[in-house]
């Protein structure tokens, strides 16, 4: 008897694509597999298929006519040119009805209009968000769809079957519609930049303030990842200290370059929360940190010729990491709280339709910003849907608050010994404005209507005014 067709298909044989494929397999899916470089897909059949179903397409018609109709397929290859070029590849070997899916960190202004554009050819379209790197792909990852709820209701079998699961409930679930599951997984980066230059600044707190070796550092990391701190992102931290350079013997972090570099997911964040309107100083100085870690050579220069504080702590050292895990912890609280907003704001002027009490849940396995305070995220949502800003929910706005003390101290203690963490300050004075009922804005309306006539509006009449602020 022929075999049926496969259920779905996967273009490019990548770290992520080739684990994805794995993945779906394992599930008990036929998956039908393409890749641009043939040698790749042989490779790939010889060394890793064993007995699973997954059959090989050597061009895409082949490729296409390993597929049951009508045919659903991801795309795993860099965002960008390559996303168009294999869409215009797959064109000729795709019919109305198919549906196409791009598993990459594609921006979302291109999934709109790769969306637009297949659409008007019947083809139906979706952006998937995918985190979780390597591991996550194979045996788990957080995907955020969006696009079309019909082609959803299509694929979502097999999402749900391949996606991370916390407490029985997959790490997947229909996001919204158009480009929703890409501008999730990019708000989704954001945060994660937020979370690591937070992390980078206790790390350098307690490496140039506490003089702490690797070792320590190994230890107050696991530590804090047995607590409220919980979270992917710590625990790999923790890791990191451990790894000795096969080499040398020394720990692998301090041979390692200062200089972090990135793909561009933090900054778009940032672009479209300036362009939104909506603050995420987190995130913005996330994406600043990386830039200026670069200026590694102008920063060797300026560490010869100018001073500052003696960064040595001489104050009570365990009460320091105590003070610091909770400094972190508000700081996080409040870089999620932005993150969160952008996607309140986002979904409203975009239309996407997002539920964020739906995204905090996909968002607690799999991916890499997983932490045990997504479930209070997730609960804060599912309290009050429509919440402006997680530091208004009850539970953690108390978690906030009952650190926010340790969080100015830290800042205080960083700026006195000179050591950078605009992420902590960041996080507090964010906090500070957003709990403050009276800000300095009506001092930069005056200076704007002085010189540029721009006008101002009073707090004691209705309308817009302008005066002329010189008397002669
Ligand atoms: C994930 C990661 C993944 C990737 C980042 C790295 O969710 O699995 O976010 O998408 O590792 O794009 O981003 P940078 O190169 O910008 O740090």
């Amino acid at each position: 008897m022929p075999k049926q067709g496969c259920e779905i298909g996967v273009v490019g044989l990548g770290t992520m694509g080739r684990n994805l494929v794995l993945n779906f397999a394992d599930r008990g899916f036929s998956v039908a597999i393409y890749n641009r470089t043939a040698e790749k897909t042989r490779e790939f059949m010889a060394r890793e298929v064993g007995s699973r179903d997954i059959r090989p397409g050597y061009d895409l018609k082949e490729f296409a006519g390993l597929l049951r109709k009508p045919r659903a397929m991801i795309t795993m290859i860099s965002a960008g040119e390559p996303v168009d070029a294999m869409i215009r590849e797959l064109l000729p070997v795709l019919e109305p009805g198919d549906l196409l899916i791009d598993g990459g960190n594609s921006h979302f202004t291109d999934t709109n209009r790769r969306s637009k554009f297949l659409a008007a050819k019947g083809i139906l379209f979706m952006g998937l968000g995918v985190s979780g790197g390597e591991a996550g792909a194979r045996f788990g990852p957080s995907l955020m769809p969006g696009g079309p709820r019909e082609a959803y209701d299509r694929v979502g079998p097999v999402l749900e079957a391949a996606a991370a699961r916390v407490n029985g409930e997959p790490c997947v679930a229909y996001l919204g519609r158009g480009s929703a599951g890409h501008y999730v997984k990019m708000v989704h980066n954001g945060i994660e930049y937020g979370l690591m230059e937070l992390l980078a600044e206790s790390y350098d707190l307690m490496k140039r303030g506490l003089g702490l070796g690797p070792e320590e550092l190994h230890a107050v990391y696991a530590a804090w990842n047995e607590e409220e701190l919980n979270s992917y992102l710590v625990e790999i931290t923790a890791r990191i200290f451990l790894k000795k350079d096969e080499q040398t013997g020394k720990p692998l972090i301090d041979l390692i370059r200062d200089e972090a570099k990135q793909k561009g997911t933090g900054m778009w964040t940032s672009w479209d929360a300036m362009d939104l309107q909506v603050a995420t100083p987190d995130i913005d100085i996330a994406v600043v940190m990386r830039d200026l870690s670069g200026y590694r050579k102008e920063r060797v220069a300026a560490a010869q010729a100018m001073s500052g504080p003696n960064p040595a702590f001489a104050g009570d050292r365990g009460r320091f990491v105590a003070k610091l895990k909770n400094a972190l912890f508000a700081g996080m609280i409040v870089v999620y709280a932005q993150g969160l907003s952008l996607l309140k704001r986002a979904s409203s002027i975009y239309a996407y339709g997002l539920e964020l009490e739906t995204v905090a849940r996909i968002w607690r396995g799999g991916c890499i910003i997983r932490a045990v305070l997504l479930e209070d995220i997730r609960a804060a949502f599912q309290a009050r849907a429509d919440l402006d800003n997680l530091l208004l929910d009850a539970r953690l706005g108390r978690q906030f608050l009952a650190r926010q003390w340790d969080l100015r101290e830290m800042v205080g203690v960083a700026a006195d010994l000179g050591l950078p963490a605009p992420g902590l300050m960041m996080s507090l004075a964010y906090f500070d404005a957003y709990r403050s009922a009276r800000l300095p804005a009506n001092l930069t309306q005056a200076q704007r209507d002085y010189f540029g006539a721009h006008t101002f509006e009073r707090l004691d009449t209705p309308g817009t005014f302008h005066v002329q602020w010189d008397e002669d």
